[in-house]
């Protein structure tokens, strides 16, 4: 990662720009062009950020020099009955991570997830989750930093590893 950057835990005040990341990891595929609105009231994401800073949200943000938010990654645990793409289980939490386009591949990703996986542990969670589409090449950092694929759907996998 390069010099001045740091990562700090989300706070509460982080949640618009949390929102932004979670619309990067919607629009992942290049050219991907779902409008803001659209990705954090859909069905389908916004149970990964609505009413943040929730009890038991946790997260990092990665900053520049003057405290510039630069990427996020955070973690929720969501209930059975309102489960995720990357649910495996009661009160295991579900990560979501991006890096804004202008700062990625300079490590900032590999970071966030390395001290989000550490914060989980240290909050008490045995494992930690994510899904990723079958294509997205975040697949292979994840594998690189100990995930492994416990479910297969269509065109997306779910990952998971142990915190410890
Ligand atoms: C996935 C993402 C969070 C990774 O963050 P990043 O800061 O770009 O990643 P890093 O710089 O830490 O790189 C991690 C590894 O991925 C590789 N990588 C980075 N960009 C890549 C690209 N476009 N294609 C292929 N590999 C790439 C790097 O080479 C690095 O591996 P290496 O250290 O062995 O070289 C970021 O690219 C992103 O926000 N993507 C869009 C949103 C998204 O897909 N979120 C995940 C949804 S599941």
């Amino acid at each position: 990662m390069d010099r001045g950057i740091a990562l700090r835990r989300a706070a509460q005040t982080d949640v618009v720009f949390l929102g932004d990341m979670l619309v990067e990891a919607a629009n992942w595929r290049a050219g991907g062009v779902r409008p803001r609105h659209e990705v954090l009231t859909s069905a389908d994401h916004q149970r990964y950020l609505a009413g943040w800073k929730r009890t038991a949200d946790e997260g990092l943000v990665a900053t520049d020099d003057r405290d510039v938010p630069l990427g996020a990654a955070w973690y929720r645990v969501l209930p059975q009955n309102d489960a995720g793409f990357g649910f495996i289980g009661v009160a295991v939490p579900e990560l979501i991570i991006g890096v804004h386009p202008l700062w990625r591949a300079r490590g900032v990703g590999r970071a966030l997830l390395r001290g989000v996986i550490q914060l989980a542990g240290a909050q008490g969670h045995a494992r930690i989750s994510l899904s990723v589409e079958r294509d997205n090449f975040a697949r292979n950092l994840y594998r690189a930093e100990g995930f492994a694929v416990v479910g297969e759907g269509a065109t997306r996998d779910t990952m998971a590893r142990r915190t410890l």
